[in-house]
C-alpha cells in the first residue's frame, strides 16, 4: 500500500512509529555518531554504493558544505564547477570563502568539458566538482586524469544521478568524495530532506562526522569549525525502507523514460546517452526542442503544455524549461562578481532550447506516458 504520490506507504509509516516507541529521536548528544538508525542508514547506503564511508547530513546543500570544508577547500582557493546546476554546487563553494571558476559544459551531454576543466587551472585551483546532471555521469576518466596530474580533490555531486553507472561504475565513486540529496524529488527520500557524503578516505570521513556536529567528537573537544547538519532518527529510518526500494523505483524510472523517448515528436529531440554512460537512470528526462521542426518557440510549446493542463496531471516539475539560466546570471552573481570567474558559452544556449520532463520518475505507468506523448503530439499537430 502507497499513499498519494506512490513513493512511500505503509512501511515508511511503520519504521517511524518503531522510531517514536523505540523514543530516540536524535542520539547525537549521547554518540557524536548517531544513533542506532542513522548508523544503520549509513552502513547500507555504503555497501549498496560500494564505497568505505557515507556519513548522513541534513541535506544535500550541507552535504557540499560538509564535503568541500572536509577537503580542505578554503578562502584563497579557486575551485572548478560546471554552470548549470543547482545553486548550492557553487554557492557551497562562497560558504567556505573561495572563488568559483565556471567551466563550460558539452552541450551533447550537458556535463562540464573536461578540455574546458584543463584550460581554467591555475595554481590556486584547489578542487573540481563534476555534476552528474539529471542522471548522465560526467566525463569521469578524463576528470580524475585532470585531477590527478594537477595534484586536485575531486568531489561528485551525485545528487542527481543516485545509481547512475559510468564505464559501469556507481556514480559517486570515483571522486575524494561525492554527495547526494534526499531531499523529496529525489528517487528516495529521508522524509522530505536529507543527505549524504560518501568517501573511501577516512580523514575525509572523520572531519565530515565532525563537521556535521558542531566539529565535536565528544561534546567539548571542539577544535575546529562545525555547524549541526544532523539527520534524524526517523528521517534515517524512512531512508532505509527507501533504499530498499531503490533498484525498483529505478527500474521504473528508466523504463518509463525510455517507453516515453521511443514515441517523442520529431521537434522533441531525446536525450544523447554517451557510449561511457552505462546507466542512464533519467532523473529527468532532459530534451532539446527543435523550434524549426516544430513551427513554434519553445516558451509558446510550453504555454500550450500549461494551457493544455499537462502540468497538473503528476507531482514534480513536470514538464519545463529546465535551468533557465547559467548560474552566472543569476541576480547575486551579477552583483558580485568578483566571487566567481568564466564564460561558458556552450552553456548559455542549452536553456534556451531545453525540454525537461519528469513524469517518468513517478509512478506512471505506460497509459500515463502515452498520455504525455499525446499531448505534446496535439500541441505540435495544432501549430
Ligand atoms: C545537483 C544538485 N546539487 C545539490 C543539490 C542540493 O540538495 P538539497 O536540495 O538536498 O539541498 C541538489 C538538489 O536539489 C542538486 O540537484
Amino acid at each position: 500500500m502507497t499513499f498519494r504520490l506512490g513513493r512511500w506507504g505503509w512501511d515508511e509509516l511503520e519504521v517511524i512509529k518503531s522510531v517514536l516507541q523505540e523514543g530516540n529521536l536524535s542520539s547525537f548528544y549521547r554518540n557524536p555518531y548517531g544513533g542506532e538508525w542513522v548508523q544503520k542508514f549509513e552502513k547500507s547506503f555504503a555497501e549498496w554504493l560500494g564505497v568505505k564511508h557515507a556519513i548522513s547530513v541534513c541535506n544535500g546543500t550541507a552535504a557540499l558544505h560538509t564535503a568541500y570544508l572536509a577537503c580542505y577547500i578554503k578562502p584563497g582557493d579557486e575551485v572548478i564547477v560546471p554552470p548549470l546546476t543547482f545553486v548550492s554546487t557553487a554557492s557551497m563553494v562562497l560558504a567556505c570563502g573561495a572563488k568559483i571558476v565556471f567551466a563550460d559544459v558539452d552541450p551533447q551531454t550537458y556535463n562540464i568539458n573536461p578540455e574546458s576543466v584543463k584550460e581554467l587551472i591555475t595554481p590556486k585551483t584547489k578542487a573540481i566538482v563534476p555534476v552528474h546532471l539529471i542522471g548522465q555521469p560526467a566525463e569521469m576518466d578524463a576528470l580524475s586524469d585532470i585531477a590527478e596530474d594537477n595534484d586536485l580533490i575531486l568531489i561528485e555531486d551525485a545528487c542527481q544521478a543516485l545509481a547512475s553507472e559510468y564505464k559501469g561504475r556507481k556514480a559517486g565513486t570515483f571522486g575524494h568524495a561525492a554527495v547526494f540529496s534526499f531531499q523529496e524529488t529525489k528517487q528516495i527520500s529521508t522524509l522530505g530532506e536529507g543527505g549524504m557524503i560518501v568517501t573511501n578516505d577516512d580523514d575525509i570521513a572523520e572531519r565530515c562526522r565532525r563537521i556535521r556536529n558542531n566539529a565535536a567528537k565528544y561534546f567539548q573537544d571542539v577544535d575546529f569549525f562545525g555547524y549541526n547538519y544532523r539527520m534524524t532518527e526517523a528521517q534515517a529510518a524512512f531512508g532505509l525502507v527507501q533504499l530498499s526500494k531503490l533498484d525498483m523505483f529505478i527500474e521504473r524510472e528508466i523504463e518509463n523514460a525510455e517507453y516515453s523517448i521511443k514515441r517523442l515528436p520529431d521537434a522533441i529531440i531525446p536525450p544523447f546517452v554517451h557510449p561511457n554512460t552505462t546507466r542512464h537512470t533519467y532523473y529527468i528526462v532532459g530534451c532539446i526542442f527543435d523550434e524549426e521542426e516544430a513551427g513554434m518557440s519553445r516558451d509558446e510549446f510550453l504555454r500550450r503544455v500549461n494551457e493544455k493542463g499537462l502540468n497538473e496531471l503528476r507531482p514534480g516539475r513536470t514538464v519545463g524549461g529546465g535551468y533557465s539560466e547559467v548560474i552566472y546570471h543569476l541576480p547575486y552573481f551579477q552583483k558580485h562578481k568578483d566571487c566567481w570567474e568564466g564564460v561558458c558559452p556552450n552553456a548559455e544556449e542549452l536553456p534556451k532550447k531545453w525540454l525537461w520532463y519528469d513524469w517518468n520518475r513517478y509512478p506512471s505507468t505506460k497509459h500515463d506516458m502515452d498520455k504525455l506523448v499525446e499531448g505534446f503530439n496535439e500541441i505540435l499537430e495544432l501549430g
